[in-house]
């Protein structure tokens, strides 16, 4: 029977036969496949492995620095730390449109991803050595989604690195294969990686780039950042989170609304709750939150959240509503 003890010593050969004696990349997005792949590997060959995180700057509160501290305390594994912030912000700055920012905020990602990838390689061969391998952490689902393929990937070298060959061609390794989502979090569990990310709710790459509607700045993101903390510390106050698929958490930067705070009347924006239940994000439906919790969660971020002077519920299943806004 597969216990997960099993699963992860099986696997844990399985990594160790397949990259023998060569190095390998793997990047972490924050989320819990990325971790536990990582994670798995790590315990198969250790110091050959780096692990790369791009920050883009639309992650929520605490979530990189869960990665940069919780995820190598709890591992051990060597962690890259790429600081791109500040050239997605550049990227996206004037684009409201969504499909506009998600293919900016993609296209960023793998400009920035390929570069350190490419030093990586440039240092490992410098020294001798050999990058063969990329680890992804895709899952059962995903395998027969995509017709049961198996692998290569080729990587271009990003033109701003000199003396590489034109193209790097990786070995995917996959030890999340054969799972699906409930057994890599037992896996993560086993292997020590802190709660919050084996139980982390799922979170688009794009971050919170596609819950501001309207144009992405610093200074929306931080009262976003805010909001949101504020809602996923009341659910877990309550007890709720395991009780939701997700609650993305959306600013309406271009709406503006008449308030009244402390003395006088307020012209700020509106904040959307979208609280969603779902087997596998296909189809769902809003999640009927205790009013209590509601009023506290509207209470404290029209009291904390500077700007914000209306929170709303939304009350839209999927279909007709996507979970996310954009
Ligand atoms: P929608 O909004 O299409 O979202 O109902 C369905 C699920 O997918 C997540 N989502 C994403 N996940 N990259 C991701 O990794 C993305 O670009 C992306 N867009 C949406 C969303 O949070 C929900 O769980």
């Amino acid at each position: 029977s597969w216990t997960t003890g099993s699963i992860v010593e099986e696997q844990v050969a399985a990594i160790r036969a397949q990259i023998g004696s060569k190095r390998a990349i793997c990047a972490l997005s924050g989320g819990v496949d990325s971790a536990v792949a990582a994670a798995l590997v790590n315990r198969a060959v250790g110091e050959q492995l780096t692990c790369v995180y791009v920050d883009h700057g639309l992650m929520r509160k605490g979530e990189t620095e869960q990665v940069e501290k919780d995820f190598v305390a709890a591992t051990g594994a060597k962690l890259r730390l790429v600081d791109a912030s500040e050239r997605f912000l550049d990227a996206l700055a004037g684009v409201s449109d969504p499909e506009t920012k998600r293919k900016i905020i993609g296209r960023e990602f793998i400009r920035v991803f390929e570069q350190a990838q490419a030093e990586l390689v440039a240092e490992a061969g410098a020294a001798g050595e050999d990058v063969a391998f990329l680890v992804q952490g895709t899952l059962y689902p995903d395998v027969v989604e995509s017709g049961g393929g198996t692998g290569t990937a080729n990587i271009k070298s990003h033109h701003n690195v000199g003396g590489l060959p034109e193209d790097i061609e990786f070995q995917l390794v996959e030890p999340l294969r054969q799972l699906f989502k409930d057994e890599v979090r037992m896996v993560g569990q086993e292997l020590g990686l802190p709660e919050e990310i084996v139980h982390r709710q799922p979170f688009p790459g794009p971050g919170l780039g596609i819950r501001i509607i309207g144009e992405v700045t610093r200074d929306r993101l931080d009262l976003l950042r805010e909001a949101d903390a504020i809602v996923r510390e009341e659910l877990t106050a309550a007890g709720l989170d395991r009780d939701i698929w997700q609650c993305p958490v959306v600013l309406l930067a271009d709406v503006r609304s008449v308030g009244v705070q402390g003395d006088g009347r307020t012209y700020g924006h509106p904040i959307v709750l979208r609280p969603v239940s779902s087997e596998d994000a296909m189809t769902a439906d809003w999640s009927r939150l205790p009013y209590d919790l509601l009023a506290r969660v509207s209470n404290r971020i029209t009291n904390e959240v500077r700007d914000v002077n209306r929170v709303t519920l939304d009350i839209t299943s999927k279909p007709p509503g996507t979970i996310e806004w954009e």
